[in-house]
């Protein structure tokens, strides 16, 4: 009884944990961030990624650091702002959603907040999908039928962050110099890839296969035709640019939701080379590449595929979901957060010292669980996207423990 109920609770558990992410650094080191082993740095070695034992490399990035996003979203984005060593994380957390970036210094080993205004509008974080331009440091996105930026080029940006530990950032949403060249009501599923700094939009209104609209990001320009890139089904998916030395990156990774291939889309020859594909994909997953490789990360379970870009080959990574549990360990302690209901106020500002209630029985169940909790993964992982899936389980869950209790 005792343990049907402690599975019960690590399941609704389970389900109140959103997705996390990963993200590489210039020196090619590999991140992953709100893994069911919590934060980690793998190093650059790809056969460490790979290993079907704990990867020698890696070193755990305590998840008790002040600042340090929840990662209990659907829909978070990480990305990597390759002249200031950043690691910037939007939409990771649910008290504050998208109304503040979560930057953690590679270097310092540090998050930092950066509240974020919007002038006229905030954007939507359901659908949003962003990329951080490589040259410029200012973020794009996509929601709500329309583009977004944060800050600009030229003063507003990350950049100062160093300077200014107080540093707020704006959405900004009215700045396109011509007009968007479709109608972005019904685009639900955007993606677009960050190739030779412009913006690569698939699976949107008006395109034929292999068709992108380009939004041309140093001067806020829509350009008004479509551009041919080959001959390719439009479909929802993710992408993610491949870095290429500390150049703007000409080539980025399209990656369908379906998981039967990844299209290399070369921006420079407007060429697309299909590789074979993860075989899986979708929300679950999230992408990070190297000049060599592109790393998939399933949220659900930690584990990691690498595509070799020079042979197509994938390889699986299974060694990385052995480490520790240590999420479950810090949250059976209970844990210093941000109350939700308060908004960002200052970036630095000490959270106050409110403890999640809600929190604190679960965890103490989670912890009385062997260290390996795989038991939980069982479950459907396509439910845990949805932030309202955790009510309905929750009531099953209650359901199911009283029928319980009838037998006994
Ligand atoms: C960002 O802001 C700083 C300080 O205002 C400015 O010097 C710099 O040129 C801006 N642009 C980039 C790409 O960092
Ligand atoms: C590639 O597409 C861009 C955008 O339409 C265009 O400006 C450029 O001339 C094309 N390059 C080649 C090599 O076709
Ligand atoms: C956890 O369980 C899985 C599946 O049963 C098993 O393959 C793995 O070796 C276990 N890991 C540890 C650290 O016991």
């Amino acid at each position: 009884m005792l343990l049907l109920l402690a599975l019960l609770l690590s399941v609704v558990h389970h389900y109140a944990h959103g997705i996390g992410c990963t993200v590489t650094d210039s020196d090619s080191n590999l991140y992953i961030f709100g893994a069911p082993y919590g934060d980690v740095s793998l190093g650059p070695s790809q056969s460490d990624w790979t290993s079907s034992s704990t990867p020698a490399g890696q070193s755990q990035i305590p998840v008790s650091l002040a600042n340090r996003p929840s990662f209990d979203t659907s829909n978070p984005t990480c990305m990597f702002a390759p002249f200031l060593n950043l690691i910037v994380v939007l939409n990771a957390d649910k008290s504050f959603g998208v109304k503040a970036l979560h930057v953690f210094d590679t270097n310092a080993r540090v998050w930092n907040l950066v509240p974020l205004t919007a002038e006229p509008e905030f954007p939507g974080g359901e659908g949003l999908v962003a990329t951080l331009d490589h040259d410029t440091n200012v973020i794009y996105a996509y929601s709500n039928g329309k583009i977004f930026r944060i800050g600009d080029a030229d003063k507003d940006n990350l950049s100062q962050l160093s300077a200014n530990g107080k540093l707020s950032l704006y959405w900004l949403s009215q700045f396109t110099v011509t007009p968007q060249p479709f109608d972005g009501s019904g685009y639900n599923k955007p993606v677009f890839g960050q190739g030779t700094n412009h913006l690569h939009f698939f699976n949107a209104p008006g395109l034929k296969e292999g068709e992108a609209w380009i939004f041309v990001v140093h001067y806020a320009w829509w350009q008004p035709t479509q551009q041919s890139y080959g001959s390719f089904p439009q479909l929802p998916g993710q992408s993610v640019y491949i870095p290429f030395g500390t150049k703007a990156p000409p080539r980025f990774a399209y990656i369908p939701d379906d998981g039967h291939q990844v299209l290399l889309v070369d921006t420079s020859v407007n060429t697309t080379n299909a590789v074979s594909g993860f075989g899986e994909s979708g929300a679950n997953f999230r992408y990070a590449a190297t000049s060599q490789s592109l790393i998939q990360f399933s949220s659900v379970s930690g584990k990691l595929k690498v595509l070799d870009l020079n042979t197509g080959n994938v390889l699986e990574g299974s060694g990385v979901a052995l480490l520790p549990n240590i999420v479950a360990a810090s949250e059976a302690k209970p844990k210093v957060e941000e109350s939700s209901s308060s908004e960002p106020t200052g970036a630095f500002s000490q959270p106050s010292p409110t403890v999640k209630a809600a929190q604190s029985p679960i965890a103490i169940v989670t912890s009385t669980l062997p260290p390996n909790v795989s038991a939980v993964q069982v479950v459907s992982p396509a439910k845990n996207m949805k932030d309202s899936g955790g009510v309905p389980l929750l009531a099953t869950s209650l359901l199911l423990v009283f029928f319980a209790m009838l037998l006994l």
